[in-house]
């Protein structure tokens, strides 16, 4: 078992800096997600983890040594990619074989590679694979070609692959992209089972937020080649340290409204012209330090209520702002409305107890002890 530790993990590509100064450690046995949008730099980062990219600077760590100059084969690694990169010619079963077949014993390096020894015997591979076959339902599909094999199968096949080398660490490249939706899913879940039984490190690798947010123990989000935050699943949802973080991390995305802060006695008060709310003590104190600027407020979709239906929240006056309601959308227990208030516009998730319709006026409550706010220069977080 191992762990994976980036110290200042740098890559430049003709100037361009795909990954800027990573730190991130990675514990043993965890599953670590790195997320964010296209060309932000994820695949460079596990590349570099692989060996399969030199880094411009930086160290990596694979448990208790630096791996920079470690070639891929000789780092305890197995790469899972998004296109499988299935032999077309062989069978499940060689495809799965093939690298323990090719694995020579370590010796010194001028031992000629056809007087090397297998690591492994026939009977030690054959193991490996019927295991791994075995807990990936691929027993019965041993034989086959992978023409002959669904998106799925395949992908299990490349995962089967990764499994019988028996690795300190997993990198996984966006595994799932290449399966439709409902495949996806039932994947996702069967790779969460999977890590669990084997507990192996993992790093894994996607653009999609709600992969990350269900797979994931802690999840480092990127953009930019820089890690804006690394933490659970829930404290990112809860707690995001940026503007950046909080718009990708949650669905529909949180809405930013630009507000004034202001001050009346010890309230503090979010003003958007058109609206006012006054903050909670909680949030009041961390806000006071921006009275007389303009910031932006964050509120979830799922944080806003319609405040004639019964609920947790109390509507007072003030944390209920009046809205006109644009657009309706069913979701099944809930409905998306899209609200506006004067000229700002936002999504809200609400209950479809709802009789709120198309081009009604009403009242909304704020859940204000789940608000965000932002620094609009640094796009810090305030609170
Ligand atoms: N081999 C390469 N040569 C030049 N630029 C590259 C190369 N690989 C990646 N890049 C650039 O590095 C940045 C990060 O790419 P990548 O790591 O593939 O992002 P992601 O996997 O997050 O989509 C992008 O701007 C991309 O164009
Ligand atoms: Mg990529």
């Amino acid at each position: 078992m191992a762990s994976v530790v980036l110290k200042s993990l740098c890559k430049t590509f003709n100037k361009v800096n795909a990954v800027n100064n990573i730190n991130l450690e990675i514990r043993d046995k965890e599953f670590m997600v790195l997320v964010g949008p296209s060309g932000c730099g994820k695949t460079t980062a596990l590349r570099m983890i692989a060996g399969l990219e030199e880094s411009t600077s930086g160290e990596i760590w694979i448990g208790d040594r630096v791996v920079n100059d470690v070639s891929p084969a000789d780092r305890d690694i197995a790469m899972v990619f998004q296109n499988y990169a299935l032999y077309p010619h062989m069978s499940v079963y060689e495809n799965m074989s093939f690298g323990l077949r090719l694995k020579k014993v370590p010796t010194g390096s001028n031992v000629p590679l056809l007087n090397q020894k297998r690591a492994f015997t026939n009977e030690q591979i054959d193991r490996r694979v019927q295991e791994a076959a075995e807990m990936l339902g691929l027993r019965p599909l041993l034989q086959r070609k992978p023409k002959e094999l669904s998106g799925g199968q395949r992908q299990r096949v490349a995962l089967g692959r990764a499994i019988v080398r028996e690795p300190k660490v997993f990198l996984m490249d966006e595994p799932l992209s290449n399966l439709d939706a409902k495949l996806r899913v039932q994947t996702r879940a069967e790779l969460i089972k999977l890590h669990r039984r084997l507990g192996i490190t993992t790093v894994y690798v996607t653009h999609d937020q709600v992969e990350a947010m269900t797979m994931g123990d802690r999840i480092a989000v990127m953009s930019n080649g820089i890690i804006q935050q690394c933490d659970t699943p829930l404290n990112l949802y809860h707690h995001p340290a940026n503007l950046f973080v909080a718009g990708f991390i949650g669905s529909p995305a949180m809405n930013f409204l630009t507000v004034n802060v202001t001050s009346i006695g010890s309230d503090v008060i979010i003003d958007g012209g058109s609206f006012k709310v006054t903050l909670p003590p909680s949030r009041a104190e961390a806000a006071r330090s921006h009275v007389g600027k303009t910031c932006l407020f964050g509120i979830r979709p799922e944080d806003i209520y319609d405040s004639t239906l019964p609920g947790l929240i109390a509507a007072t006056d003030t944390n209920t702002i009046a809205v006109d309601v644009d657009v309706v959308e069913p979701l099944g227990s809930d409905v998306v409305m899209y609200l506006k208030a004067g000229d700002t516009n936002f999504i809200g998730i609400i209950d479809s107890a709802s009789t709120a319709k198309t081009g009604d006026s009403i009242r909304v409550i704020l859940d204000l002890e789940k608000s965000h706010l932002f620094d609009k220069e640094t796009e810090q977080a305030i609170y």
